[in-house]
């Protein structure tokens, strides 16, 4: 992996034992990443832009120590240990070691996190999980990055992931460097610009995805002829999507985000093979929501839906109480999980010690 970041320290700067504690939150993309320019380093073909969640509605918490007790990293995810060895665990888990060289120590670190809410079904958990891993390494090993450096090191573990080190409305540039440099997230609008905004996260599924993310993008840009159109569309999409946020516009934003959505479902289905992330349950929510703009004679709320069966309905205050109306239906008829709903929320923060995940018997050695 490659190291960004020349930052002078050293071991003495590090906190060596003691436990940081920070939280974050996954984000949803409107105009969404998928397909990458180069794999290793994450580097995205077109932007994307999102909004981060609220930490009340859902959250990642992680507890880390860096200590040289430890021979080697331990890594505890929703209280089961981690394999390290497993590679695309150890590959998301690299950006420690991005990390350490900054910081110029070879401290092991004990990382202990949990989610709220279902890992690996869509909901982005590598994603805050990953901010939230880097936001907590840079406290303790005392590197002082700031939100724009962290985002470059967090885009290598999780390209989705650079989004959610910011709050509020955020763009992951794809930048054109090929050392990745200007590829980095910034936030475009402030959390409270447009504090109507809701998403109601729907859960239709909690199982595993088939195909990870990683893998279903290598194949779109590899089998894909229509990959060639996507970059500029989206490109341009992006703009469009923030000039309608810029004026505080629902129906603007909804279109265009079910627009996209619609595209980078339709090329991951003319990939080869196949990929299709959405069921039955995610059409219908589609048609319900298509149904409930045109007997408002207007769009007052958009759907969108990540690498799985989950929709996300973005709407506002004022049409909330329509939008929980029409997925009554599916709660009753028990097609719908659950549902969460969220503001737009802030970037991830430091927690008092007393929200420590670590126990002393964590490092010893079995
Ligand atoms: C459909 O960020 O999970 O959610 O970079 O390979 O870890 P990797 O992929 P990941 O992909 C997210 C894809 C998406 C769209 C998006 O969030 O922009």
């Amino acid at each position: 992996m490659n190291l960004q970041y020349e930052v002078i320290t050293a071991d003495a700067m590090v906190h060596l034992d003691r436990v940081f504690t920070a939280e974050g939150s996954p984000n949803i993309a409107f105009i969404k990443y998928w397909g990458k320019r180069n794999d290793k380093l994450v580097l995205p073909y077109n932007s994307s832009i999102s909004m981060t969640f609220a930490h009340e509605a859902m959250r990642t918490v992680t507890s880390i120590l860096f200590t040289k007790k430890l021979k080697n990293d331990v890594f505890y995810l929703d209280g089961q240990k981690q394999n390290l060895e497993n590679k695309d665990t150890a590959e998301r888990f690299a950006v420690l070691d991005i990390l350490r060289s900054a910081a110029k120590t070879e401290a092991k670190a004990l990382v202990v996190s949990k989610n709220y809410f279902p890992t690996a079904s869509g909901l982005a958990s590598s994603a805050s999980g990953i901010a939230t891993l880097v936001f907590a390494a840079n406290a303790a090993l005392e590197i002082g990055l700031n939100e724009k450096e962290m985002s470059i090191i967090a885009r290598q573990g999780s390209g989705s992931a650079c989004r959610s080190l910011f709050g509020g409305i955020v763009v992951w540039k794809a930048g054109k460097r090929t050392d990745g440099k200007d590829s980095f997230a910034l936030q475009v609008f402030e959390r409270d610009y447009w504090p109507e905004i809701v998403d109601n996260i729907v859960v239709v599924s909690q199982d595993k995805k088939k195909t990870p993310s990683r893998l279903g993008m290598r194949q779109t840009v590899n089998t894909n002829p229509l990959f060639g159109v996507r970059t500029l569309s989206a490109e341009r999409r992006l703009k469009l999507f923030k000039e309608s946020y810029r004026r505080r516009d629902i129906s603007g934003i909804a279109a265009h985000m079910m627009a996209d959505s619609n595209e980078m479902h339709a090329l991951m289905l003319s990939t080869v093979p196949s990929i299709r992330y959405l069921n039955p349950i995610s059409y219908s929510l589609m048609d319900a929501v298509e149904e409930l703009n045109e007997n408002e004679g207007k769009i007052i709320a958009g759907y969108t839906f990540d690498a799985g069966p989950n929709a996300n309905i973005v709407t506002v205050n004022k049409y909330q109480k329509k939008v929980m109306d029409m997925l009554k239906q599916f709660k009753e008829k028990g097609s719908v999980i659950y549902i969460k709903t969220s503001r737009v929320g802030d970037g991830p923060k430091l927690l008092g010690a007393e929200y420590s995940m670590i126990n002393e018997d964590m490092l010893r050695p079995r």
